[in-house]
């Protein structure tokens, strides 16, 4: 197969022996594979693989057809359209996932889509949902909320019925976010607090912004810490979070036991693909890019000021 493949600091298409599914792991045949900020960090060696996932070859979600089985697996047929969250290797012809990872892809969402679904849809859903317990009603802020995981925050919280605050740093992209469900406000990153208190704050950009999070709490609001881009050190106002009787839960998805991923498939195969199966939540795409080009549509990635994913397919 080939696949794109990270060497000494550049990003090349070459040839690799084909992986082979273990016992309980499917091998797929990728069609589709988004591309996340990690990609970038991984590609300047700043975020390694984990155990279990080839080093040099990026990409944290997939869509594709089941073409082999590995021992045991019993969820799965050949021909079957998966997607999955994975450690990495997504961005390949072909890709090993543990069958429990993967997702059936529904009738009529397209490859790119697919492709684009899962890691952005279930860190939003596994913070909002299982973190911080978010509830029908409930006010929500969004920061980062142009990014992948913040639009699928954003109609997440939506489609719960809560009320979305969003704060997006590039004008240009505040009606897009708006657009995205009813009871949507798209504002400015600074003065953010001004149209809390919230219940729930979905956090994708970092430190600067914890102060005034917390401050901004309802009481009993949670914080979910997602994304620490800006940065990950933070004076934090413990009497305000104290006097809301407020929490703040930090998670990694990539770094997870296989069960615990596991746990996390399920919970969005149960609560998020039927909303995404009738349209009541979607994969907004900016670009999709040949595989073999990968490295203009990570320059496209990092050039930021984007709404939708950035997806590689392949032919
Ligand atoms: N913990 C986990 O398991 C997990 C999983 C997935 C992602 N993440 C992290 O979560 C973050 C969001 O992921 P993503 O896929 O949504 O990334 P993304 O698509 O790159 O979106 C990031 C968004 O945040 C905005 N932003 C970045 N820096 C900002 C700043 N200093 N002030 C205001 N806005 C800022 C960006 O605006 P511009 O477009 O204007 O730059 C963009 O809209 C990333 O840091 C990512 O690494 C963590």
């Amino acid at each position: 197969m080939h696949a794109v493949t990270i060497a000494e600091g550049r990003l090349e298409w070459t040839e690799h022996p084909d992986p082979v599914p273990g016992s309980g792991e499917v091998l797929v045949r990728v069609r589709a594979a988004g591309l996340n900020g990690a990609d970038g960090l991984q590609l300047r060696g700043l975020y390694p693989a984990p155990p279990g996932s080839p080093a040099d070859i990026p990409g944290l979600e997939l869509a594709g057809e089941v073409v082999e089985l590995g021992g045991g697996v019993t969820r799965w047929s050949v021909g079957d359209r998966v997607m999955a969250v994975v450690g990495g290797g997504a961005q390949a012809e072909l890709a090993v996932v543990q069958e429990r990872h993967l997702l059936a892809v529904p009738d009529g969402l397209d490859w790119a889509e697919a492709g684009g679904f899962p890691e952005a849809f279930t860190t939003a859903h596994d913070a909002l949902f299982t973190q911080c317990e978010l509830t029908l009603g409930e006010r929500v802020l969004v920061h980062g909320a142009a990014g992948g995981v913040g639009v699928a925050g954003v109609q997440l919280a939506a489609a719960a019925g809560c009320t979305v605050v969003a704060t997006v740093r590039n004008p240009a992209r505040r009606p897009d976010v708006e657009a995205l469900a009813p009871g949507v406000t798209a504002v400015q990153p600074e003065g953010f607090e001004a149209h809390g208190s919230y219940d729930v704050i979905l956090e994708l950009v970092g430190a600067p912004n914890l102060p005034a999070d917390v401050a901004a709490l309802a009481t009993g609001g949670r914080i979910a810490v997602i994304g620490v881009g800006a940065g990950a050190r933070a004076e934090v106002p413990l009497l305000a979070l104290m006097a809301a009787r407020g929490r703040i839960h930090g998670s990694t998805l990539r770094a997870r036991s296989l069960e615990d991923k596991a746990a996390a498939a399920r919970a969005v195969e149960r609560h998020v693909l039927p909303l995404l199966a009738d349209g009541r939540v979607r994969v907004p795409l900016l670009d999709t890019f040949a595989m073999a080009d990968a490295s203009a549509a990570y320059e496209r990635f990092a050039a930021g000021g984007k709404l939708g994913k950035i997806v590689l397919t392949t032919t």
